[in-house]
């Protein structure tokens, strides 16, 4: 009796080992294998137009090292030129962001005058989109602004249109949406100009799935007016469709900051220095010719 008692436990005792190893070791390969992939957010797309200038590959790096630190994202980096400049792939390699390289030269007759710089680009990006893209969220990150990385993180999960304020622009040192009570109450910015939608580039995001349905949705080729006419094509588009990101647009995330322009480098004298380091910086800079 005493034995058996004593049998009774230690087979209690193993079955019940036997029943914890199987829990730890083997329960969690029946977890489903989509299990990762529900935890990826949804992706962002960052359209950045560019042009070769002598600050391009300064602003594509300051800006490529920040969008390293955010997740699932694609870079569409979309170039006012005829030919893929080897040197603008060398760079996106080296900062290793998953990036498209496109091309979009602007039509010929626009310029002169006011440039609308850009806007070949940001609708390539769009036509991308529309081809490729099926969720998540796209932003026009210029390549000349300063981006908090906690903005693309908020972004993401736009349902339609998000909005937020942008610093450093116009003689109000911000341009952004006025909320009074929790509302959509007017636009603050230092040029008004007309618009219906007085906001920056930077201003805002549009989810893809908006995108695609509105097919007519596009940048004109219009100076200054290229926000307010792009986020009209999108019409319908109702206040109640309208998130106001960065805390309610109570905080600054993205600055228009701009760097100064400079002139073309002057070209260095080969007679001295054909035979040393200078002839690969050379490659780097935009020369006068
Ligand atoms: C869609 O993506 C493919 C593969 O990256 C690319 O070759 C194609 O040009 C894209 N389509 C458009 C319209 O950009
Ligand atoms: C380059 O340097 C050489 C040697 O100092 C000089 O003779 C020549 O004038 C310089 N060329 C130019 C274009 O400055
Ligand atoms: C310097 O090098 C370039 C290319 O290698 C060559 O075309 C040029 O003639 C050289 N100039 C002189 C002064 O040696």
């Amino acid at each position: 009796m005493v034995l058996a008692k004593s049998t009774r436990m230690y087979l209690i005792i193993f079955i019940g080992t036997v029943l914890i190893y199987l829990l730890l070791h083997c329960v969690p390969t029946y977890l489903p294998p989509s299990d990762n992939k529900n935890t990826e957010p949804p992706p962002l797309y960052i359209i950045t137009p560019t042009y070769r200038r002598p600050e391009q590959l300064a602003e594509l790096t300051r800006l490529g090292q920040t969008l390293k630190h955010v997740k699932n994202l694609l870079w569409l980096v979309i170039e006012d030129a005829y030919d893929w400049h080897p040197l603008v792939t060398h760079i996106l390699d080296r900062i290793g962001v998953p990036y498209v390289y496109l091309l979009a030269p602007m039509p010929e007759q626009y310029r002169k005058g006011y440039i609308p710089r850009g806007v070949s680009n940001r609708n390539r990006g769009l036509e991308y989109l529309r081809a490729n893209a099926t969720e998540g969220v796209f932003y026009f990150a210029d390549d000349d602004n300063t981006y908090d990385i906690s903005l693309f993180e908020e972004m993401r999960y736009i349902q339609k249109v998000g909005m937020w304020p942008v610093g450093l622009v116009t003689s109000t040192g911000v341009s952004s949406p006025i909320i009074r009570n929790g509302k959509l109450d007017g636009y603050y910015d230092g040029w008004i100009g007309g618009r219906k939608y007085p906001i920056d580039m930077a201003g805002f995001a549009v989810s893809v799935k908006f995108l695609h349905e509105r097919p007519n949705a596009k940048v004109p080729f219009k100076t200054s007016f290229e926000e307010t006419l792009f986020l009209e094509s999108l019409e319908p588009l109702e206040r109640s469709d309208i998130e106001y990101l960065a805390d309610e647009c109570t905080d600054i995330l993205v600055w228009h900051t701009q760097s100064v322009k400079n002139g073309p480098a002057k070209p260095f004298n080969e007679t001295l220095h054909n035979d040393t380091n200078l002839k690969y910086l050379e490659m780097l800079l935009v020369r006068k010719s």
